[in-house]
């Protein structure tokens, strides 16, 4: 068998290295993909920044992503699980980000009317995919304007690179996330609102996994129901630049997706 490549980070905080790497085989219910091409995402440059302030279970050398598209060559049973369909009004914070423009096509393709906050150049791509797109001066309103409609809201922390913990004795920064927690907790609680985080990966647990990936997501690609988005911006062809499409998605990229074909 040809030795398989892959970018990892070699050790805490250190840039992606090119190296090779042993084959896995797939466990109950996983799949072995050939990667035709991946993609980035805020977590990636997160995790390389901050080191073990965050997942410090991961040990080094580490071979991330788990964005990416290609073919399935091996694949070990799939569990069967059921889902359900709600009407209701939602809100999508940040439709522009890569996670928003798919949450409000799913929310949509679901019955939900949606309603998005996003820079006013993106609105008419959002209304595209479905979206009543709103300018983030919407936001200082936003509970108001909602009043008597049901709606998720998808919260990111203000983590501007400037503003990353340094280390797990990072009092300031341990701090400023201490004060944002009891904040929104205080905020939520006068509201009479309920406040959960999940991680996109908790769907593999519950039934939202099945309905979207199996029932839903293949055929509505392939009837153009479900697009494609944010559109890709292309870096480079191959592992080796893929430390560049996390240094440009760190930068700031609206609407589009960082992706290297491999
Ligand atoms: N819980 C989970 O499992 C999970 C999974 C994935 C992601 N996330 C989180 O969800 C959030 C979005 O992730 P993503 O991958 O979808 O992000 P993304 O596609 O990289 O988001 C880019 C968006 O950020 C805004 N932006 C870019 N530069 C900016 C700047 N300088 N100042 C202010 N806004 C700027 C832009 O909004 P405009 O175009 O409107 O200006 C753009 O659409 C992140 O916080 C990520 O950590 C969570």
């Amino acid at each position: 068998m040809v030795p398989h490549k892959a970018a990892y980070i070699p050790s805490k905080k250190a840039r992606l290295e090119i190296g090779t790497a042993e084959y896995t085989h797939p466990g109950e219910n996983e799949i072995v993909v050939k990667t035709a091409a991946v993609a980035v995402k805020p977590l990636d440059w997160v995790k390389q920044d901050v080191g073990d302030v965050f997942s410090s279970w991961i040990k080094y050398p580490f071979v991330m992503e788990s964005d990416l598209a290609g073919e399935v060559v091996e694949a070990v049973g799939m569990d069967e699980r059921k889902h359900g369909v709600q009407k209701e009004t939602l809100l999508v914070w940040g439709g522009s980000t890569s996670v928003g423009c798919n949450a409000i096509q799913l929310a949509t393709a679901a019955g939900y009317d949606v309603i998005t906050t996003a820079s006013s150049h993106i609105h008419g791509y959002l209304k595209k995919l479905g979206a009543i797109a709103k300018s983030l001066g919407f936001c200082i309103d936003v509970l108001s304007k909602c009043r008597g409609r049901k709606f998720i809201a998808q919260v990111s922390f203000d983590w501007r690179p400037s503003g990353f913990p340094q280390g797990p004795l990072d009092w300031p920064f341990a701090m400023r996330m201490g004060a944002y927690m009891v904040s929104l907790k205080s905020k939520a609680a006068l509201k009479r609102l309920q406040v959960k985080f999940f991680w996109g990966t908790d769907n593999m647990a519950n039934e939202l996994g099945k309905a979207i990936y199996e029932d839903f997501l293949s055929q509505a690609l392939r009837d153009g129901l479900f697009i494609a988005a944010p559109e890709p911006l292309v870096v480079g062809k191959g592992l080796e630049h893929i430390q560049e499409a996390m240094n440009l998605n760190k930068k700031g990229v609206s609407a589009k997706k960082v992706v290297v074909p491999v």
